[in-house]
């Protein structure tokens, strides 16, 4: 880790004054939007079409005379126009597939992967790890930045990775059994069929070592974690991030509090705003949440709207604002009727029935001109398959908490697709 001081094994500025924090940002974005303007043509292009230059920003406020950059900014100069330093000193690049087929790409100097690795190891830190502890790394490794990035932040933090990567379900248990790991990184819908697995196996997950999950890459509940902790007997953290921003660790929930993900504010400062006008919305109000890097160096990112949504909460354990779990994406909106619904509403109703397990799906279908969800969710016991009971009661729960009328199937144990990674949790037929 960097600089620590008094508040042992914590990076100083973790707990700065606020004006430290703000001192701080305001010259590094400066820096920031004079090296993108002066070293990217897409930005160059992009600020002089807007008629805004880096030296107009006086105070961070400013920033929101900045255009936006969007996806398909990255997408329109596949795959390395948006780098800002030459290839030389790039050391790596990694790209996320997106559903359209184009990657978008993204890049690091080596700077950068320090950067990344440090503010990785300050997250796993905050989830209550510590050097001599052992980090199994579930997360894909590859061109998915999940994998390497908890990696170097376990490595640099000192831990003892076992980089497993994802899917072989039956020997990440055998591992977790005979390696006895302490921490695990690994999405949560894929923790879950972990559990499943070691349940077969006979493994009795409160026997492990295993103290803390440190969980993301996909959206999930509160009642989620809940379900995991009580299921594995450890405790459950939220880490955040996007590739285009750095990958994993922008974000990272303390375990002390549990109270969202702290924002690493030092190199990455957030904005929420509305959606469909793009303007900043106060602290405390929903909305989608907006980066612009601090300190990168091979593709600086400049209010990136992540198409997140979510609201900046006050700083509690750290001096940074933290995020609340984040609902959704906005391209995650399902529309039913004219309701928007989350995918994540419809888990934390799930999960207050206690015979049902945290296996779903939903689909959507037109049916004339109306659309219809159908929600499949496990039973927990192959006696309750197709409880009428559970059907209604689950119905009922959705009808009064979001508004909806669905379907809804109880299938038996074992019936839906698993996870490897990001769940796959609807399919829109409309
Ligand atoms: O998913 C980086 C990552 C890896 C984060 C491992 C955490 C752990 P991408 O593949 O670019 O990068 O996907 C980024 O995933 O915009 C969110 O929609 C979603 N996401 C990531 N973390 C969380 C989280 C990685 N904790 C996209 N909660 C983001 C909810 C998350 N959604």
């Amino acid at each position: 880790m960097t600089t620590t001081d008094s508040k042992i094994g914590l990076d100083a500025i973790e707990h700065a004054s606020i004006d430290e924090l703000r001192s701080l940002q305001l010259s590094r974005l400066k820096n920031s939007l004079q090296h993108a303007y002066q070293n990217s043509s897409a930005y160059k292009e992009k600020f002089d079409r807007h008629g805004v230059h880096p030296d107009d920003l006086k105070s961070l406020e400013d920033l929101a005379k900045f255009p936006f950059t969007v996806k398909s900014d990255l997408r329109d100069n596949y795959p390395f126009g948006f780098f800002a330093k030459s290839m030389d000193d790039i050391v790596r690049v990694h790209a996320s597939s997106g559903t359209t087929g184009q990657p978008t790409v993204v890049g690091y100097t080596q700077n950068d992967i320090d950067t990344w690795a440090n503010v990785v190891a300050r997250s796993i830190y905050a989830a209550g790890g510590r050097k001599q502890d052992k980090v199994h790394i579930s997360y894909g490794y590859g061109l998915f930045t999940g994998g390497l990035g908890a990696h170097y932040g376990a490595e640099k933090l000192g831990c003892t990775v076992i980089p497993m990567s994802g899917g072989q379900t039956a020997k990440q248990v055998q591992l977790i059994h005979d390696f006895d790991p302490d921490l695990i990184m690994v999405t949560p819908s894929y923790m879950l069929n972990i559990a499943d697995e070691m349940e077969r196996q006979g493994i009795d997950p409160k026997k492990l070592a295993l103290r803390c999950g440190i969980f993301g890459a996909e959206p999930w509940s509160n009642a989620m974690r809940s379900e995991i902790e009580q299921r594995m007997d450890i405790d459950a953290v939220d880490i955040y991030g996007l590739s285009e921003v750095m990958g994993p660790g922008v974000a990272q929930e303390c375990i002390e509090s549990k109270d969202g993900p702290v924002i690493w504010e030092d190199h990455f400062y957030p904005e929420i705003i509305n959606p469909n006008t793009g303007e900043l919305v106060a602290d405390g109000e929903q909305g989608e949440l907006v980066f612009t890097s601090l300190t990168k160096e091979a593709m600086p990112i400049i209010r990136y709207r992540t198409r997140d949504l979510t609201r900046l909460l006050p700083p509690t354990s750290r001096s940074m604002r933290r995020m609340d779990k984040i609902t959704g994406r906005s391209d995650d909106m399902l529309i039913i009727r004219g309701v928007n619904v989350f995918p994540t509403q419809i888990e934390e109703q799930l999960l207050s029935i206690k015979e049902l397990s945290p296996h779903y799906h939903i689909s959507i279908a037109k049916q004339g001109n109306l659309d219809r969800l159908t929600l499949q969710v496990e039973a927990k016991q192959a006696a309750d398959t197709n409880s009428q009971l559970l059907m209604k009661n689950l119905q009922h729960k959705i009808k009064s908490y979001i508004g909806i009328s669905c379907q809804i199937e109880v299938v038996a144990p074992m019936t839906l697709k698993r996870s490897e990674g990001k769940a796959s949790r609807v399919t829109d037929n409309r």
